[in-house]
């Protein structure tokens, strides 16, 4: 290897060959055959020559053998060198794979030891990666050309702590085009080349006066493309401004105009790979780093191709700024069949990776490595989770326990998992070590101090159904269903219906005010009697309209019949409630003939539970109406358990409530006049939700014309 010098030394190579003969990057768009390659050496031999004044520079003649390598003059790619230690690039683009031997060949001739990553990943160099000078830190890119999952093989390399920074802006594809750290812990940079964590985590390292943030004028004439050798910047371009925030930290600007490289998306930097780096006096002596990079593995099953899951599972873990790849694949050889991947995922935390690995459970996923148990934390303020709680998705879920599986009780969304071990004298005899542990869904606010709550994802298995599977029914609809549509819906709907009643099952129905305005309300009545509801769950609208129409013919001041409003009708809802508060109750209003007829008295004359959850918007409200808002969510939990089917009727807010607690295995069926409440709700259920975009009172008319006719 090359004597270490007093002054700094670099290395580039001549732009013999160079030119813009592809397309790898934004800035090569448009400019094939367009460099001027006599321009190019005029500019090179400028920088070169200013570079000459500042440090040792060697330099690479790229001979024939480098003929249809136009990017070799970007030697920033070539690798990454700490002492005598060079590790070379592994190409993201093919285009560029010709280079490494030919570098690799110079740090063979001068005996620097060469260590080489694993094929399967993308490191692009120096241009990526900047080690802090007088530190024992690297900043690391990612995102564009690297991975994220060399980095942690950096760590290992170079013995140093290494930073992951995600590049999201692909004109700023390498960190050297956005980024510059310089001695005494300060940057220049770019900001919004970064995703929000890589920008906090600059954010957190170094202090606001220790950063300059460029405009993005600047960044985008690749002043961050910078060289500091001593105390001097040499790059393409820096405005004023820059330069005089450059000054008062005691550096000199040298401007050198390498317009030509630009074409390529290169300028200075690019063009020099530093053969020293001064990581600070301790150097020698370095504490060993530990990488915070986390990797975990997911497998997928399903119409993995046919229905997108895994590019959808691939872009969950991309989108969170996790590296993802595929390391299985086995297509389905049938249309009809089910095709299994593995997918690999690398995330710069634990916690990132926790997150990203819950949200892939989410859609079916299943990790690998789940033979762990669960991580258990206290509770230490009432009402409050531990952080990092797992939370809760509407399937079976199993949390591991001394070695046992264990399912979870009361499953419902967004909760959290509290496990109880009944050890020794206070299990109490006859307790097999089975039932000794118990986990359950809880309510964040039900937490009490000391709860032992599920953390992280590891020891959480949850049972999803195989995923996508084509609906059933058939007939999930973003779009307003037609009226045939809808009429075969309701044919499957109606023969579900007479299905679960005649096994004794139970159906819930969720409905909002729209089911009486629009004419729905005495086909819901009919349902009602003929044994179809078990359980109505609403506000307080639906039953002061329901009792307004029995009472007065309209339904909001307007006759039903006709669809005109009614003089002084703007006051009977009022007044429905009214009678209903001086009975005392909607049952006592019933029961001493108040109301006799309606939804609400087939309610009560039919034993069918009905629970109202009050809101801001109550007129009242009706005595029955519960406006404590936990008591509300714990009878509507209550009405719903046992169901085997929930039909939501033109009520987003009721409905959204009802299917966060409800748990998979329940069908819920969404009907609304606005596609974009189906989607939400079918969205938010299982596999089985199914939604019809269609008028509610006609889907009952239907219905109960099918069921009760
Ligand atoms: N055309 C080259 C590429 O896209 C330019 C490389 C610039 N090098 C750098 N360190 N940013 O690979």
């Amino acid at each position: 290897m090359l004597k270490d010098s007093p002054r700094p030394r670099i290395l580039m190579c001549r732009p013999t060959h160079f030119g813009v003969h592809y397309v790898i990057n934004p800035w090569m768009h448009g400019q094939v055959g367009r460099a001027d390659n006599a321009k190019a050496q005029t500019q090179w031999q400028q920088l070169h020559d200013l570079l000459c004044t500042l440090a040792d520079v060697e330099v690479i003649e790229p001979g024939d053998t480098a003929r249809d390598l136009p990017d070799m003059v970007f030697s920033a790619n070539a690798g990454l060198l700490l002492g005598d230690t060079f590790v070379p690039s592994v190409f993201r683009v093919p285009e560029r794979d010709g280079e490494v031997p030919l570098f690799g060949r110079w740090f063979a001739d001068y005996d620097y030891e060469i260590k080489e990553l694993p094929g399967d990943l993308s490191f692009e160099g120096e241009g990526d990666a900047l080690f802090h000078p007088g530190q024992q830190l690297l900043w690391a890119g990612y995102g564009v050309r690297s991975g994220i999952e060399a980095h942690a093989q950096l760590t290992d390399l170079f013995n140093v702590e290494v930073v992951s920074l995600r590049l999201v802006d692909q004109r700023f594809y390498h960190l050297d085009t956005c980024f510059y750290p310089l001695p005494g812990g300060r940057v220049v940079y770019f900001a919004p080349a970064f995703d929000e964590p890589s920008r906090q985590e600059i954010e957190r390292r170094v202090a606001p006066e220790d950063r300059i943030e460029v405009s993005e004028d600047d960044a985008l004439r690749f002043t961050c493309n910078a060289v500091r050798l001593g105390d001097t910047i040499v790059t393409n371009h820096a405005s004023d401004a820059l330069q005089s925030k450059l000054n008062k930290w005691g550096y000199k600007v040298a401007t050198c105009d390498v317009s030509e490289f630009m074409l390529a998306g290169g300028a200075c930097k690019c063009m020099t790979l530093l053969l020293q780096q001064d990581l600070g006096p301790d150097a020698g002596s370095r504490p060993t780093f530990a990488s915070p990079i986390r990797t975990g593995r997911v497998s997928l099953r399903g119409h993995l191709l046919d229905h997108g899951t895994l590019n959808k599972a691939m872009d969950v873990a991309t989108d969170a700024g996790l590296g993802c790849s595929v390391e299985q694949f086995h297509p389905a050889e049938r249309r009809d069949q089910l095709s299994t991947a593995t997918l690999r995922i690398t995330a710069p935390t634990g916690d990132r990776l926790d997150t990203t690995l819950g949200e892939l459970m989410k859609m079916g996923a299943t990790p690998i490595d789940e033979e762990t148990d669960a991580n258990l934390v206290a509770v230490d303020l009432p009402g409050v989770a531990p952080d990092g709680f797992y939370s809760t998705t509407i399937y079976p879920t199993d949390v591991r326990v001394d070695g046992r599986w264990v399912r979870a009780a009361g499953q419902r969304m967004d909760a959290v998992i509290v496990v109880e071990k009944q050890g020794g004298s206070k299990g109490g005899a006859g307790v097999s070590p089975a039932n000794a542990v118990q986990a359950r869904c809880v309510l964040m606010r039900d937490l009490r101090p000391r709860d032992q709550v599920v953390c992280h994802v590891g020891g959480v298995r949850v049972k999803t159904p195989e995923l996508d599977r084509d609906d059933e029914f058939g007939f999930m609809s973003s779009s307003v269903s037609s009226e045939r549509r809808v009429e075969q819906a309701v044919e499957t709907l109606a023969w579900e219906m007479d299905r679960i009643k005649a096994r004794g099952g139970r159906i819930a129905v969720v409905a909002g005010p729209v089911v009486i305005h629009t004419g729905g309300g005495r086909h819901l009545e009919q349902l009602i009697r003929h044994g179809y509801v078990q359980a109505l769950l609403t506000g307080n609208a639906l039953p002061v309209h329901d009792m307004e129409h029995h009472l007065f013919g309209t339904s909001l001041g307007v006759d039903l019949s006709r669809g005109v409003g009614v003089q002084g009708g703007h006051r009977h809802h009022l007044q429905a409630i009214n009678r209903v508060r001086r009975a005392g109750s909607i049952k006592a209003a019933v029961d001493n003939g108040v109301i006799t007829g309606g939804v609400m008295h087939a309610c009560v004359e039919n034993e069918v539970d009905y629970v109202l959850a009050g809101s801001i918007r109550d007129d009242g409200p009706l005595p029955d109406t519960k406006m404590d808002l936990f008591e509300a969510q714990q009878a509507y939990a209550r009405a719903i358990e046992g169901c085997d089917m929930i039909l939501m009727l033109s009520s987003m807010l009721h409905a959204i409530g009802t299917g966060n607690m409800t748990p998979a295995g329940v069908k819920l069926v969404c009907v609304d006049i606005s596609p974009a409440v189906v989607t939400k709700l079918a969205d938010r259920g299982s596999v089985e939700s199914v939604g019809i975009v269609t008028d509610v009172g006609l889907l009952l008319n239907l219905l109960a014309g099918r069921l009760c006719g």
